[in-house]
């Protein structure tokens, strides 16, 4: 159902109903607003290409005389728009290759290319400035500062990237909005649900507007409301285009990403390979279109 025109202009009497991170043009395509509003249409029919390429990557942890291999030969494509699920029993090594995904750790063997950019060869402050710019993390235990309100929790990976105030504040408070959290902008961490926390944290993950988005166990400490609130969340940012790797025990969670990876002992095993899913998607796609005849 479409809104009044001139809804918005009516203060809400209610705790604010997030903005709609998904809007929609007349065809029901959707489109995303950046910066000054400009919309940037998603086009479900561009060419794919690889956000992620992880070739052959192992991981081992030497702990003195004890040497625990984490990963072991790994190889992956991520595509540009994906939402990837990564599936596995405790200590398969998902956190492992998320921090690696995420150029917080690196790997013992392989390679790993993020946007075509080998990362091996990049500096710490190049690594730093692509973690900063690129990528949003969202973790299980939402790892928001105490004492410390929503909105300069959000705040703070813009003022690393050297924004002035009130551009990030300006910022901030968008993302907030567009999570739901408009009316609890004040809020310290501790005055908030697990839920709202959790949104909060998203938030940050997106302000900075990154490419790809990686979240380790999103929903473990929420409940199953709670959960799907925040995959719906997900779901949507995915929607608009940004590329989304997340790690979950829950099947019903992973049952909503287009793509299941399973790690098994530091094994990346039943992948959906990259031409098997390409080719589903244009089935999708060719369901989609007006009936020929
Ligand atoms: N810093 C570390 N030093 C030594 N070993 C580590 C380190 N981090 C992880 N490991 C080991 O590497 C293996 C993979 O751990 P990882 O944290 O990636 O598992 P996981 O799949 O994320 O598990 P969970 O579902 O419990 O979070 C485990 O055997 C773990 O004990
Ligand atoms: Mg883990």
């Amino acid at each position: 159902m479409r809104r009044p025109p001139h809804s918005r202009v009516n203060p809400p009497t209610r705790a604010a109903r997030p903005r709609p991170l998904v809007e929609r043009d007349e065809s029901g395509a959707a489109v995303r607003r950046r910066g000054g509003g400009a919309v940037v249409r998603r086009d479900d029919r561009r060419p794919r290409h690889p956000v992620i390429r992880v070739h052959e990557v192992g991981k081992t942890y030497e702990l003195g005389q004890i040497r625990v291999p984490a990963l072991r030969d790994v190889s992956l494509r991520i595509d540009v728009g994906d939402l990837v699920a990564i599936m596995g029993s405790s200590g398969s090594g998902k956190t492992t290759l998320m921090n690696i995904l995420g150029c917080l750790d690196v790997p013992s063997s392989g390679r790993y290319l993020i946007d075509g950019v080998d990362v091996g060869n990049m500096d710490e402050d190049d690594l730093a400035d692509l973690r900063n710019r690129k990528i949003g993390f969202v973790f299980q235990s939402f790892n928001l500062v105490a004492r410390t309100s929503a909105l300069v929790n959000v705040e703070l990976p813009l003022a690393y990237a050297g924004l002035r105030g009130s551009e990030r504040r300006r910022r901030a408070e968008r993302a907030l909005h567009s999570v739901g959290m408009a009316n609890r902008m004040h809020h310290q961490p501790s005055e908030l649900s697990g839920g709202q926390q959790q949104r909060v944290a998203v938030a940050r993950a997106l302000v900075t507007n990154p490419s790809l988005i990686l979240a380790d166990e999103p929903t473990g400490n929420l409940d199953s409301l709670m959960a799907r609130q925040v995959m719906d969340l997900l779901e949507q940012i995915n929607e608009m285009g940004t590329t989304i790797v997340l790690v979950t025990h829950d099947p019903e969670l992973a049952r909503r990403a287009q793509r299941n990876i399973h790690v098994v002992d530091g094994l990346v095993i039943d992948s959906a390979p990259y031409e098997r899913r390409r080719a589903a998607d244009e089935t999708r796609a060719g369901a989609g279109s007006p009936a020929a005849g």
